[in-house]
């Protein structure tokens, strides 16, 4: 209620809501090497990072494989329903265990030397173990870490010492993410895309709407209220919300018929990498990691998510939508229009590496911005 109010007052005034003042940021974050570095050791190590979705992980033996961070992941539903995650590392010389996705059967064996190990992670039979003799089975079970499965999300901390408490970091933001039912939704299409350009471009490309006017006029512009989001920060995290110009045939209805999420898009920043988007009919998660040992480098994983079973269902009540889109026009929708954001980029990743920018400004209507970049900075401890 509070945000279809603010939107139309917005429209009324003719002006977004705005901040005290506009705030500046300095390019060197997205090219300095050590500054990489302290990401690196902090962001993508202590806290808890999406790793996958439930819908992947629903049934014992079910599994999943990531690459994308710096510690490649094995999660597992053992076939006592648990679920774990593991360095996706063999203990025999280190070689990677599993590949992809799927259901396994009740064993994962190491391509290079067959050692095998169950779905809970024991070590169970290594081939002419005669010359293994005296090696402790018990302490030799894959390296295991953190896991969490909440709003149909699965979180890993990729540290062994580590711990996972999803109500601390997303205390304030758990109502929304409850109420988009992820639970019920299945992973339905997926695309990886390495990009020339800082991670941190990646997630900055979705954090205002004043570019959309220009950079999408030929694609998303028509829909959306000029230079219009709702910002609110949630401790690390924010949500900003993308207004439709569809708001306007709410203006003659009685607010306890008013409803957000067919005039929006709902956009929340999973603290640091994950963006996650709540569209009317489906949603969308990006995972964007830094490459290894490159700033100006990084591999976004684009997730569409559409309803399903109970689920679809409701979709259809409540909005009417005619079934299941097809999901691959979905994604070719979207990678069309977060390709122009990152074109731009990847020559911004080129230009602040002249380091002829001391400063990039963020405007009044720009507070997502300011705010994701002031958590990275409250992170790292600066
Ligand atoms: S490295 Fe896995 S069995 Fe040798
Ligand atoms: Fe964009």
């Amino acid at each position: 209620m509070r945000l279809i109010e603010q939107a139309l007052d917005a429209i009324d005034a003719g002006s977004p809501p705005l901040t005290e003042s506009f705030t500046r940021n300095n390019p060197a974050v997205y090219t300095s090497r050590e500054w990489a570095e302290r990401e690196r050791a902090t962001l993508f190590h202590d806290f808890p990072l999406v790793a996958g979705f439930s819908s992947q992980v629903r049934n014992p033996g079910d599994y999943f494989t990531d690459e994308l961070g710096p510690t490649p992941l094995l999660v597992v539903r053992g076939e006592d329903g648990v679920l774990r995650a593991f360095a996706n590392i063999c203990r025999h010389r280190g070689s990677r265990l599993a590949h992809g996705c799927g259901r396994t059967g009740a064993r994962f064996v190491c391509p290079y030397h067959s050692w095998s190990y169950d779905t809970e992670g024991r070590l169970r039979a290594i081939p002419d173990d005669f010359g293994f003799a005296h090696l402790d089975r018990e302490s030799h079970g894959l390296v295991q870490f953190p896991v969490a499965e909440r709003y149909g999300m699965v979180w890993v901390t990729p540290r062994t010492d580590g711990e996972i408490d999803l109500d601390i970091h997303l205390e304030l933001l758990a109502r929304d993410l409850e109420s988009c039912g992820l639970e019920d939704f299945e992973l339905r299409e997926r695309r990886v895309v390495r990009r020339r350009m800082n991670w941190k471009l990646v997630s900055d490309t979705f954090w205002e709407a004043y570019h959309i006017k220009f950079l999408h006029r030929t694609t998303i512009a028509p829909m959306f209220v000029r230079n219009l989001a709702l910002f609110d920060p949630f401790g690390l995290c924010h949500r900003l919300v993308g207004i439709r110009t569809s708001i306007e045939k709410l203006r003659g209805l009685p607010p306890e018929r008013w409803d957000l999420l067919p005039h929006a898009t709902i956009l929340m920043n999973l603290f640091p990498n994950t963006v996650f988007v709540m569209q009317s009919d489906h949603a969308e998660a990006y995972r964007i990691y830094p490459a290894p040992d490159n700033p100006s480098e990084s591999v976004t994983e684009i997730n569409v998510l559409g309803p399903a079973g109970a689920a679809a269902d409701r979709y259809e009540r409540r909005w009417g939508l005619p079934g299941a889109p097809g999901w691959d026009k979905v994604m070719e929708l979207l990678v069309g229009v977060v390709e122009q954001d990152f074109e731009v980029g990847e020559t911004i990743q080129r230009n602040f590496e002249t380091g002829v920018l001391s400063n990039v400004f963020y405007g009044r209507y720009e507070p997502a911005l300011e705010h994701f970049h002031d958590s990275i900075r409250a992170a790292l401890g600066e």
